[in-house]
């Protein structure tokens, strides 16, 4: 048989997708699964965005620019303006989901072998991204007793090395609901210039931040003009997954102009979800007050239950919509996969996602999950409720 590639191999399994097999049996035998391990809300995609689709007159879909429609850029360049980012549209390449934005930056600053140091645990995916593009993951270990916050400056310099390029960040966190501080984000940029390396912020869940708690973004950081990248996405903001469509931001102009060699490869981000996009940047500002409210409501039922769950720790997120929960067993990827395959109270379980597969270093967060609090308060009730009544029969 003709061989796989090393790096093909080497790729790895996404663990919030890989129990799917099990989760899918589960509902053949009549289960109800509730899924906490994807982070698909079940909010309604704003009216404005839908209509665009249903009303426009396209007689043919045909390719939209490489970077993105004009219009559309401008469009996102104003966004960014009311968030107090100072960009302008030919500073913005329009991908394919925050995915391929992550993947065009890995491309266009990293050769084989070179580095990147991520806080873990981090969003599984940039794994995947880094094995594609060869590049090692240099992970800083930020912890649940410290709720996640940035590790000390010292660690980060301890891991510089001739090889590193970046520094990536994921602001607020998915898996952990982290929200940088400006303070944090200065010790960054401090290091990043020191260093004369690339800070790369994930910033897909930028308005989703809890308790009067703001956002601060690495473009708003003076003179990060050079090091700082964004990587963005429509997929959260406005529950629209499946457009596929987000953004890479950067005010250096060979980096953009890299990274649009990568999209010239692809040819253009998708048409019809540029246009969904477009319209969606319309959509009201109550709109968000809305959501919030709602993932506020969630988180705080959420991390009250898992409390008062024997054994559990719980970090409380302050963004985002996830958590990462210490259970007190020594392996979850056994016990999410036994939840499938052999757990239900009244013929319903739940799918969590074992929290291994989000940290790089082997033997870190084997007892965790994350959790995506992206369901109704009443599913996350019984969610909990079934995890805790599990615990008290599971045996590792
Ligand atoms: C932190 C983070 N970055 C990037 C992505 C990729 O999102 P998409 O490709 O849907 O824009 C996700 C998706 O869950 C995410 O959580």
């Amino acid at each position: 048989m003709p061989s796989i590639s090393t790096k093909g191999l080497a790729m790895p399994e996404s663990p919030i997708r890989k129990l799917v097999p099990y989760a899918e049996n589960a509902k053949k035998r009549g289960i109800n699964v509730i899924h906490l391990n994807i982070g698909q809300p079940d909010i309604k995609t704003p009216q404005v965005a839908l209509d665009a689709v249903k009303n426009n007159t396209l007689d043919v879909i045909a390719y939209s620019r490489t970077e993105g429609s004009e219009t559309y850029r401008e469009k996102i360049a104003a966004y960014y303006k009311k968030q107090n980012i100072n960009v302008t549209a030919q500073e913005i390449i329009v991908t394919t989901g925050g995915s391929e934005a992550l993947a065009f930056v890995m491309g266009s600053i990293a050769d084989a072998d070179d580095e990147i140091i991520i806080p873990e645990p981090f969003y599984a995916n940039y794994n995947g991204f880094a094995t594609a593009a060869g590049v090692h993951v240099v992970p800083v270990v930020s912890k649940i007793e410290n709720n996640f916050a940035l590790p000390p400056i010292e660690e980060f310099e301890k891991l510089i090395t001739s090889k590193t390029k970046a520094i990536l960040i994921c602001n607020p966190g998915n898996p952990t609901g982290y929200l940088y501080s400006k303070e944090e984000i200065k010790k960054l940029a401090a290091i990043v210039k020191k260093h004369n390396l690339f800070l790369i912020a994930d910033e897909v869940y930028r308005e989703f931040t809890y308790d009067g708690k703001e956002h601060y973004s690495i473009l708003q950081e003076e003179g990060l003009e050079e090091n700082a990248i964004i990587v963005d996405s429509v997929s959260k903001r406005y529950s629209m997954c499946g457009a596929r469509i987000g953004c890479l931001v950067s005010k250096n102009k060979e980096l953009v102009k890299t990274a649009l060699k990568f999209a010239q490869a692809r040819l253009s981000p998708p048409t019809y979800a540029q246009i969904a996009s477009e319209a969606a940047l319309d959509t009201p500002n109550s709109y968000f007050t809305d959501v919030i409210e709602e993932y506020v409501e969630r988180r705080n039922i959420l991390i009250t239950e898992l409390e008062q769950v024997n054994g559990v720790r719980v970090a409380k997120p302050q963004g985002a919509f996830y958590c990462i929960a210490e259970l007190p067993i020594k392996d979850a990827d056994k016990f999410a996969q036994w939840l499938l395959e052999d757990f239900n109270i009244d013929n319903e379980t739940v799918m969590v996602a074992p929290a291994a597969g989000f940290y790089a270093t082997k033997g870190l967060g084997k007892n965790q999950i994350r959790i995506a609090y992206v369901l109704d308060k009443e599913s996350l009730k019984r969610a909990v409720h079934i995890i805790k009544e599990a615990l008290a029969v599971y045996q590792d």
